[in-house]
């Protein structure tokens, strides 16, 4: 097959789809790789690597999504570039749609398959291409959240991990998935007092075991999120409901009753955040603030760490890319794990979640990947 790797033009956004190991690997297994000019700038690439690798240097984005008939991507398709896709081209990306109903409709419009990073599913019920980025994001969260709590920054003045005599900062995570447990570890390594709450039980207990008693757990409720926020110096929110929108879970009112200065990191953002108050924001402007409570809400966090991101976003898409390079729309009839990835084929949405949030009408995914195979 032929692939293709577009440079990501969103903004502030370095990471690249294919390192050049990974074009190794897609060129040993047969497939022709289109990399467009300087798409490795991000991670200190030259095109002189992506060569070396095996692939093929075109000059342009629209030489990639003409020739090619598989994009590999890393952010949702910018309008310039949805305008580039048709039918019968696969898209494999992180889309996000189900607060995005402008690229949803794009895309619709497109008549293209695309295929999510992020619904893609593996046999523990874990988000295996989510996951990579959400070690990096929920690490980066406690990072960013330390550059808030200073005082110039409009913080609240307070180091995270305190000192000898002087109280640690309070962190609350809302949400004990990778984020909030990589949130979580990155602030216990810096001496903060933390708090994780989520609903699942299960997972928990699995917290309280891991961190050793060092991680306080409480289960998420109107209560319990009320109480934690109010008394927090900083928020991390990371819940997830995959494929839907972020539920909100602390509300405009509620931040009346928070610390001035606290810090909420809504790494949630890119599923439309689990603050009311929160926005997307970029790396360049990274925060605003709202009743005296500053919000850090970057949707693409893992972007600001293209050489990090990209090798272990790699490692996690490689085995689903070269399935689908080598067997085309077969590999999601195949793979149950990879067809819970398929958002969008031929104008239609292949996933539940993704139809309930936008209103829109599902068809079923096996039932749109035949009929496809079937009109050839
Ligand atoms: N901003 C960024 O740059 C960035 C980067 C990576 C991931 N993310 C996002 O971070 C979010 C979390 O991702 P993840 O990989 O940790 O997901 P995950 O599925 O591993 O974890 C989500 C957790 O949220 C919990 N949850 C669901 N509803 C809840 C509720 N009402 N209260 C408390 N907990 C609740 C779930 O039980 C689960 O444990 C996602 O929206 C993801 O897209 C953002």
């Amino acid at each position: 097959m032929q692939v293709g790797v577009p440079k990501e033009i969103k903004s502030q956004e370095y990471r690249v789809g294919l390192t050049p190991g990974a074009v190794r690997e897609y060129v040993h297994a047969g497939n022709t790789v289109l990399v467009e000019t300087g798409a490795g700038d991000g991670i200190n690439t030259d095109d002189d690597a992506y060569r070396k690798a095996g692939a093929e240097i075109v000059k342009d984005a629209a030489e990639v999504f003409s020739r090619a008939q598989m994009i590999v991507k890393v952010k949702e398709p910018q309008k310039e570039e949805w305008e580039r896709l048709s039918p019968g081209k696969i898209l494999f990306t992180y889309l996000h749609l189900a607060p995005d109903p402008r690229q949803t409709r794009g895309l619709i419009e497109s008549g293209c398959t695309a295929i999510a990073y992020e619904t893609v599913t593996d046999a523990r019920g874990g988000l295996p291409l989510l996951a990579p980025m959400s070690e990096v994001a929920g690490r980066l969260a406690i990072e960013a959240a330390g550059q808030s709590l200073k005082r110039f920054n409009g913080g609240r003045g307070l180091l995270m991990g305190g000192v000898p005599g002087v109280q640690a900062a309070r962190v609350v995570v809302l949400g004990g998935g990778v984020v909030g447990t990589h949130a979580a570890r990155m602030a216990v390594g810096l001496g903060a007092e933390v708090t994780v709450l989520d609903r699942s039980l299960p997972r928990l207990r699995e917290l309280d075991e891991l961190f050793e008693g060092r991680v306080r757990t409480r289960f998420s409720a109107l209560q319990s999120i009320e109480e934690e926020v109010f008394s927090a110096d900083v928020v991390i929110g990371a819940v997830l409901v995959p494929g839907a929108s972020a539920p909100k879970l602390v509300t405009r009112g509620m931040l009346k009753h928070m610390k001035r200065g606290a810090v909420v990191v809504d790494v949630a953002i890119d599923q439309g955040g689990c603050f009311e108050t929160s926005r997307p924001t970029t790396h360049a402007d990274p925060v605003y603030a709202i009743d005296g409570v500053i919000h850090y809400c970057v949707a693409n966090m893992p972007g600001s760490v293209p050489l990090t991101s990209s090798h272990a976003l790699n490692n996690a898409t490689l085995p689903f890319g070269l399935a689908l390079a080598s067997k085309g729309l077969r590999a999601v009839l195949d793979d149950p794990h990879l067809r819970n990835g398929l958002n969008v084929l031929r104008g239609q949405i292949t996933h539940p979640a993704v139809a309930a949030s936008l209103g829109l009408p599902f068809k079923d995914p096996v039932a749109a990947v035949e009929e496809e195979l079937r009109k050839g």
